[in-house]
């Protein structure tokens, strides 16, 4: 039965989540950042898309320390790596690099898909060698699943993708575990429901509270641009669905991405969200509103641990009903960064651990 506001809780107690597709980035941005992410999850799946991409197991060491290093002190907080696959990777890269413990999965991004991806993948049939060695040591794959030819629609490039892309390879690795990262349509929601227990999806805040218009309300809005763009209605419902439905296929990975406010505000400007710093207040608005409060557990803090073979965080952290607006703005890297529902207001305001209280 769908909950009214007045029979929202004032409070809810929820196992510490992870987020498992976040973006922190390099040098002052990561410093910047980082905190905001370390605050609420415990653990991150943190993308490998730098300038150069993390293509080995050296540079994934370093950026690990550099993680380490920018995390507050005292702050408990892992930040998972993920190795960036493109067409030259040699197979013993991955085995070694699992092997030493510093991958945990590797990104497909295929070639200029977004956001520093030129060195992605042109042809998946060009790292099948890969595939096999990753199903092998059962590491899972991480995918950005948009065709990238032009004359493709941009919102039918994702469905373009399950089409030519994920069925075949699906096919060919039957084993191989799969993140479909930050769906955002309903044929991707239908496909992952459909798909065997080794196929999942992570779903952004983004995605389940925007649909298209929200990049042309009243002018072009550059701060809802995101790759894969935010589709029509229909799509959100479908993901909102998946979201709140139970299954443990679904689960929370933010995509959460800053560029400086120069960047966004361009002529061209780039792809990406800034939502950490209140991303577990945005997946409890769209809980709250579908009536879903009790599954926010499992898709925040269950599910996706549950899919990666790792422990459930044991702490406990606090959500509590208190309205909080969303700043306009937010100091970064000698910048500033404009947040997801920047000026907006929250209805959950992010308290800590229940056991610091
Ligand atoms: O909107 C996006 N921003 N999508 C991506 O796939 C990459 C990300 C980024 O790195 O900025
Ligand atoms: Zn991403």
């Amino acid at each position: 039965m769908a909950q009214t506001p007045r029979t929202l809780p004032s409070r809810i107690l929820l196992r510490q989540p992870d987020d498992w597709h976040v973006h922190l980035r390099d040098g002052a941005m990561l410093e910047a950042v980082v905190a905001d992410t370390a605050r609420q999850f415990a653990r991150a799946i943190v993308m490998p898309n730098l300038k150069p991409p993390v293509t080995t197991t050296a540079l994934g060491t370093a950026y690990r320390d550099r993680i380490r290093a920018a995390t507050p002190a005292g702050v408990a907080f892992e930040p998972l790596i993920t190795l960036y696959l493109t067409d030259a990777l040699d197979p013993d890269e991955v085995r070694c690099g699992v092997g030493e413990g510093v991958f945990t999965a590797a990104k497909l991004y295929p070639a200029n898909a977004t956001t520093n991806s030129a060195a992605g993948v042109t042809d998946v049939a060009n790292i099948r060698g890969v595939l096999a060695v990753m199903q092998d040591l059962d590491m899972p794959l991480l995918i950005h699943g948009e065709v990238t030819e032009r004359h493709i629609d941009i919102f039918d490039r994702e469905a373009v993708f399950i089409e030519r892309t994920l069925i075949p390879l699906v096919r060919d690795f039957p084993g191989l575990r799969i993140v479909f990262e930050h769906i955002t349509t309903a044929e991707a929601a239908a496909f992952v429901a459909e798909s065997g227990p080794n196929i999942a999806a992570t779903i952004t805040p983004h995605h389940l509270l925007l649909n298209r218009n929200a990049m042309f309300d009243g002018g072009i809005r550059p701060h809802a641009y995101c790759l894969p763009v935010v589709k029509r209605e229909t799509h959100r419902l479908a993901l909102v669905a998946a979201a709140t439905g139970g299954s443990g296929k679904f689960f929370l990975g933010t995509d959460s991405a800053p560029h400086a406010v120069e960047d966004k505000e361009s002529a061209c400007g780039c792809a990406g969200i800034y939502n950490a710093a209140h991303a577990l207040e945005a997946y409890a608005q769209v809980f709250g509103a579908a009536g879903a409060l009790d599954r926010l557990q499992g898709f925040a803090s269950d599910h996706g641990p549950d899919f990666y073979k790792l422990p459930r965080n044991s702490r406990q952290v606090v959500l509590e009903r208190t309205p909080q607006q969303v700043p306009v703005s937010i100091h970064a890297a000698g910048t500033s960064i404009v947040p997801f529902l920047a000026g907006t207001t929250l209805d959950w305001t992010f308290a800590g651990f229940a056991d610091q209280r």
